[in-house]
């Protein structure tokens, strides 16, 4: 059974707010959503904080990479400022910054793993030592105040599994790929994570008759959740938080 909620803003605040900032956790949360997606990579110096692209340039001005810079320098960039002049000056936050806003308010997490080309293993081992750290207060029994993780990259996975295995796992895949039972059956996850778009009924059905959940990204519409909700997907994420209800 699928014990986390059902709609999910993604990024933390959808179209409303910079992907991926406190602002955006925090519009989320006004809109009546206490569960939230967002992405977590490495900074130079090893510290998770939230990013969505490797490089510069789309949310964060100039050039370079996450992966080759100071945790407290991604601290100092704006992330605001391209979505809006409102939210000019809001910073790059950490990773621990952003669940301690979150427990603060009780948001539930999908944390998704997205490692810089070239460090899957080292981000999945850190992301998951700090989360172990940061939830060591949280029973394992207590599935809903712990986070899910989720990642495009195996690797990731299973370096998570390894370092912190009492922190559920989701695997992420844009297509169900013929090899999806044995790839969540060794990385002992709770649920498929993949593309609405490409998914049809009979692999929901298939999925949740061999025991997982079934999560789904990014459903803008209104009539496309119900849709696959009737298909009895379990959950998924949504960049329309002002259409979508979190009591869909
Ligand atoms: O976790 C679901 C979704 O966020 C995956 O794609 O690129 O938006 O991180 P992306
Ligand atoms: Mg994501």
């Amino acid at each position: 059974m699928w014990p986390y909620p059902k709609v999910i803003a993604h990024r933390g605040g959808g179209t409303l707010a910079p992907e991926n900032t406190l602002a955006a956790m925090r519009c989320g949360w006004e809109h009546g959503f206490a569960a939230v997606e967002f992405d977590v990579m490495l900074s130079k110096d090893g510290v998770p904080v939230l990013m969505h692209d490797p490089e510069f340039g789309r949310t964060v001005p100039g050039s370079g990479s996450v992966a080759d810079t100071l945790a407290t320098d991604l601290q100092a960039m704006d992330a605001g400022k391209w979505f809006a002049d409102s939210f000019k000056g809001e910073p790059v936050p950490l990773y621990a910054e952003v669940v301690r806003f979150c427990r603060q308010h009780g948001i539930w997490m999908n944390v998704e793993i997205k490692p810089s080309p070239g460090t899957e293993e080292e981000t999945g081992r850190v992301v998951a030592e700090q989360t172990q750290t940061l939830f060591a207060d949280v029973a394992v029994v207590d599935a809903l105040h712990l986070p899910l993780f989720s990642s495009f990259s195996f690797a990731a996975l299973m370096a998570a599994k390894h370092a912190a295995p009492t922190i559920p796992r989701g695997f992420l895949v844009d297509k169900v790929t013929p090899d999806w039972k044995a790839r969540l059956q060794e990385l002992a996850a709770k649920a498929l994570h993949t593309n609405h778009k490409y998914l049809t009924p009979e692999q929901v059905r298939e999925v949740k008759d061999a025991g997982y959940g079934v999560f789904c990204y990014t459903v803008n519409t209104p009539e496309r959740a119900a849709e696959i909700l009737h298909w009895g997907v379990d959950a998924f994420c949504t960049d329309r938080i002002d259409l979508i209800p979190a009591d869909f």
